[in-house]
């Protein structure tokens, strides 16, 4: 492992004002978000959208990193230029999903776990060469009644240090992704709960693995109520009670926290992450990692047309600005 090569990336990820677009949905899933507008996913339609999003003016100046899926990392522009060279011109690096997504976890019924442990090695050596620097691995948990069991808390936590370890002996940087999912109508109290014990086996599991803290990104989900939890808690309530448990069980050896959006509206992710860097006591660099939150109006706009291409970077580029400076606490709901 070359120590110098993760924190040279990490330098270059967190930079206060950036953050980084998730741009790496899955085949199924982004034919889920093209069935919004009617579109089919094809190859080509997947590389138009992508090239709409990674052209977008002043790109840069607001994402320091892109996730892709591994399809994206291997297109190009329609001018030949490779994805991963078009991005590092826009100044952002490029980083790729390298999870193979969710299957059941047997003996925990209602839970999953990822899969994508096999042939990892190898596959992070192949995409290193095509110019991805960093990478991702999603784990879920979902809130019930009697779950998440501390059997999965657990195995899921192993499987983010495993893949953690994996990144770093290859000189890529590793997002460890623990997503507590909103779904549900548990209170914001349960969440905290879940999110405390998840956040604290990560740790554990990480600390283990002997994973170099400084050399990773942590993305994890905020403290929020449930989407179908009758009281919705207000923005501050989210912001305090999400920096409490990251205080507890984060350590400030990690550098930057980047949030997912998880199903919140765009704006009320940026709201979040705002409110959170209104305060200056945090040991972390803290901004987003967001998919939806940034991509939405954005799909929306575009529409598969070419004829929408501008208008449809016009939105994107005011999410990237709007969460850049909600990166900094200087984001305000009057700049909607
Ligand atoms: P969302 O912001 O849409 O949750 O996507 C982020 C992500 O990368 C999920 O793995």
């Amino acid at each position: 492992m070359s120590q110098a090569e993760l924190l040279a990336t990490i330098k270059a990820i967190a930079v206060p004002g950036k953050g980084i677009l998730a741009a790496d949905e899955s085949d199924k899933t982004i034919a889920k978000r093209f069935k919004s507008i009617n579109l089919e996913s094809t190859e080509e339609s997947r590389r138009a959208y992508r090239e709409m999003l990674f052209t977008t003016p002043e790109f840069g100046q607001y994402v320091s990193g892109v996730i892709l899926y591994e399809e994206t990392l291997y297109q190009k522009h329609k001018d030949g230029t490779p994805f991963p060279e078009l991005l590092a011109k826009q100044g952002a690096i490029p980083g790729i999903k390298v999870d193979k997504g969710l299957v059941d976890l047997p003996n925990c019924p209602g839970e999953q776990i990822t899969q994508g442990l096999d042939g990892l090695t190898d596959r992070l050596k192949k995409y290193k060469e095509q110019g991805a620097r960093f990478a991702k691995w999603r784990e879920v948990y979902h809130i019930g009644d009697v779950i998440p069991s501390s059997l999965a808390i657990k195995a899921n936590a192993e499987m983010l240090a495993f893949y953690a370890a994996a990144c770093q002996e290859q000189g890529i940087v590793p997002i460890v992704e623990p997503e507590v999912l909103i779904d549900g109508s548990h209170t914001l109290a349960r969440c905290f709960a879940v999110t405390e014990a998840v956040l604290h086996a990560v740790f554990k599991a990480l600390y283990k693995h002997k994973i170099l803290l400084e050399g990773m990104i942590l993305k994890p989900s905020m403290v929020i109520s449930g989407n179908q939890c009758a009281k919705q808690a207000d923005v501050q309530e989210v912001a305090e009670q999400t920096l409490t448990v990251l205080r507890r069980y984060v350590p400030a050896a990690v550098p930057t926290i980047n949030f997912l959006s998880g199903g919140q509206s765009s704006e009320v992710a940026t709201a979040h992450l705002n409110a959170m860097n209104k305060d200056k006591n945090n040991p972390w660099n803290l901004s987003f990692s967001y998919g939806r939150a940034l991509q939405d109006h954005a799909l929306k706009a575009w529409g598969g047309k070419p004829e929408n291409v501008a208008v449809a970077q016009h939105a994107l580029h005011k999410r990237l600005k709007l969460n850049g400076l909600a990166s900094v606490g200087k984001y305000d709901s009057s700049m909607e």
